[in-house]
């Protein structure tokens, strides 16, 4: 019996082209790309969707203008302290994945906090990528794996796809069953590497700042009708 995805993850992209198409700067769109966000959470008890993981700054995010990283490093503070509240009270989880080492202290504890005010909320969990890379997700995860070989607390034989994934941000995360990418690009840009081996992929024309929830429910809906195979042989 197909059933629908539990856990979705999204690569919100064009926001910049939305903006420029209309004559405004870059963060002009980020800005309407973050209102589009609340929507999509809400809409996600509704449709059975527990996990939400969306993709808000990469790792390589880093090489735009000096001004469009601050521009989006103080979205991201305003975003978290304006719906600290409205999360909280509306049952869903949040969390951050990602390395936290470059970003600036105050963004890191606002992090923090909204992490721990929303941790008894069991209703969404929202996992927040920001600067966030699949590959440097991986390298961080290897380093404390190599270093509690040597340490003595994990033997080399005990390390297989179980293991590994431990060691992952998104340890306490089931893996994503769908991948949303808008704005017509077909490509992963290094998201979810490890954790999307077998996920569904939905790659759609359509800026993230226009995406709305009646879009979301399609694609969410349209899920039931894939097979997926894992490998084996339909019976
Ligand atoms: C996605 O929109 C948001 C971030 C990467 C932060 P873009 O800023 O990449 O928008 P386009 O792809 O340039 O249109
Ligand atoms: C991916 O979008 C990252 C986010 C959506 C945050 P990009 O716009 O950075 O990806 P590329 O550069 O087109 O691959
Ligand atoms: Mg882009």
């Amino acid at each position: 019996m197909p059933t629908g995805p539990r856990h979705v993850a999204i690569i919100m992209d064009g926001n910049g082209r939305w903006a420029q198409a209309r004559g405004k700067p870059r963060l002009f769109g980020h800005q309407a790309g973050a209102r589009r966000v609340r929507q999509v959470v809400e809409a996600c008890p509704g449709l059975g969707v527990k996990y939400l993981t969306i993709f808000a700054f990469s790792t390589e995010n880093w090489k735009r203008t000096q001004a469009e990283v601050a521009g989006l490093m103080m979205l991201f503070k305003h975003y978290i302290t304006r719906e600290a509240r409205a999360l909280r009270d509306n049952g869903i989880r949040v969390r951050f994945i990602g390395d936290r080492v470059r970003l600036e202290e105050k963004l890191v504890s606002l992090m923090d906090e909204l992490e721990l005010m929303t941790a008894d909320n069991d209703l969404v969990h929202l996992t927040v990528a920001l600067n966030y890379g699949g590959r440097d997700e991986v390298a961080r995860a290897t380093k404390r794996l190599a270093r509690d070989v040597a340490a003595g607390r994990l033997s080399l034989r005990d390390i297989d796809e179980e293991t590994l994934p431990r060691y992952l941000d998104t340890c306490v995360l089931p893996d994503p069953d769908l991948v949303i990418r808008t704005s017509g690009e077909a490509r992963i840009s290094n998201f979810l590497l490890w954790q999307s081996a077998y996920a569904e992929y939905e790659f759609i024309d359509t800026l993230w700042p226009d995406f709305t929830p009646e879009i979301f429910a399609r694609i969410v809906r349209g899920f039931a009708r894939r097979e997926r195979r894992f490998g084996a042989v339909p019976g």
